[in-house]
């Protein structure tokens, strides 16, 4: 047989139960704070990724899926969806409509990564974007609808980390004073960072390997070299967080996979996920909708990696399992007919219904119904409907009851619902 591609996987109807229930109440919640989806190409041009994220990045140089169309066109399915967001501002004129525009979308990203425990090459994303928004106000919101979605979803063991990178005003500063101290530590570089500390320099901070990550001891960091508008921005942040009471880390270290970032960056990062420490990333990128050929515009967003929240939620199955409202076990020729119809009619007035047509006895429907946690099981037998009623057996109390043929539909839906 043909097997799944290697970091892709399938979510199973049992698994899917969790997947539907964390992206209801990310769309109640994100829908409550003013957002509004987005739905957004899984295909777009390689150019939008390699201009956005940047060339020099590990996203962009090795982990694309890029080839070509039958036309020769370079597209590539996307490694994340900020620029897409960013692309169909810029493309649709939202701003003209109100520069300021808030988008959420969840969907599938792709990343040609080593798979393992909580990384995969196809991966799912809740993002939520806001166009037009300089003020801090927003960053600190943004973090802290995060920090309530996680709990609504009963993750613990989680802790925002944040940073800023600064803008192109103290962004040179800092370069100059990075690649000064990069320049004496060369040869404990790996290889990419031998190439990236001169172009990309801020791409070494990012490197996981082991002896970048000694080299990098006492690098210099964007925080000690921001701007007066950087830092006020940034204490602002802080200072809102705390009126939230949003516990953070201040993490100098944290300056994020990707080019476009300014200013406030932030991770929330869990203890429960092994070597994958984040199950949510994002931060600043006010360059990157003039980068892309639009109207100067700050935009700040974040994605979770819902793969991820789903292995450390640790809600209760009753809460988000799917309960099948009323099992139809048919025990006879003429009983099915009937009931056939029933349940028709009572899958169409808002029940769960399950109704089995194979020719088992009573105990292996029973079992069945038990596999599919039915609340109620409704068993008719010929004999039963010659007398004009069928038995209703409530499957946690055990009760039974008769209920008459004539109006079973509503009898039932009285019971149950
Ligand atoms: P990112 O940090 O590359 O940021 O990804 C965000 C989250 O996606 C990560 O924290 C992680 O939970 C999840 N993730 C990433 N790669 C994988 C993988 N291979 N397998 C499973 N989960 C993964 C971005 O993508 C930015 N676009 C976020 C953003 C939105 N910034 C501003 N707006």
């Amino acid at each position: 047989m043909v097997h799944l591609i290697r970091g892709f996987k399938d979510i199973l109807p049992n698994e899917v139960e969790i997947w539907q229930h964390i992206e209801k109440t990310v769309k109640m919640i994100f829908e409550d704070f003013g957002f509004s989806e987005i739905r957004l190409p899984i295909l777009e041009r390689t150019e939008l990724f390699s201009r956005s994220i940047g060339e020099d990045t590990d996203i962009v140089e090795k982990e694309m899926y890029t080839f070509a169309d039958r036309k020769g066109d370079l597209i590539t399915l996307r490694p994340e969806a900020t620029a897409s967001a960013v692309r169909s501002y810029i493309q649709h004129k939202l701003y003209a409509v109100d520069p300021i525009q808030k988008f959420y979308t969840i969907g599938p990203m792709f990343r040609r990564e080593r798979p393992q425990k909580g990384r995969y090459r196809q991966f799912y994303q809740i993002n939520a974007e806001v166009f037009g928004v300089e003020s801090p106000f927003i960053d600190a919101q943004l973090i802290y609808m995060l920090m309530l979605l996680f709990s609504k979803l009963s993750v613990d063991d989680i802790s925002p980390h944040i940073n800023s990178l600064g803008c192109l005003a103290c962004r040179p500063k800092f370069k100059e004073a990075l690649v000064t101290f990069l320049s004496g530590k060369t040869d404990q570089l790996c290889s990419d960072c031998k190439r990236r500390k001169d172009k990309n320099p801020l791409r070494v901070l990012d490197c996981k390997v082991s002896s970048c990550q000694e080299a990098l001891e006492g690098a210099p960091a964007t925080l000690d070299h921001l701007c007066d508008g950087c830092r006020e921005h940034f204490e602002k942040v802080k200072d809102l967080l705390e009126k939230l009471k949003v516990e953070f880390v201040v993490n100098k270290r944290l300056v994020r996979g990707l080019d476009y970032y300014t200013r406030t960056t932030f991770e929330i990062q869990t203890g429960s996920l092994g070597a994958q420490s984040a199950v949510a990333g994002g931060g600043r990128y006010d360059n990157l909708v003039k980068i892309l050929g639009g109207p100067d515009t700050p935009a700040i967003g974040f994605a979770i990696g819902l793969d991820r929240l789903v292995e450390i939620t640790n809600l209760k199955k009753d809460v988000y399992e799917k309960r099948l409202n009323v099992f139809i076990a048919t025990l006879g020729e003429n009983s099915r007919e009937m009931a056939f119809e029933w349940a028709c009619d009572l899958g169409s007035s808002e029940m769960s219904v399950e109704i089995d047509f194979s020719n088992r006895g009573l105990k292996g429907l029973m079992k069945r119904a038990d596999r599919l946690k039915a609340e109620y099981v409704l068993i008719v037998g010929d004999k039963e409907l010659e007398e004009g009623s069928a038995v209703l057996r409530n499957m946690k109390t055990k009760e039974q009851v008769s209920v008459p043929v004539e109006g079973i539909v509503d009898s039932v839906r009285k019971i149950v619902l």
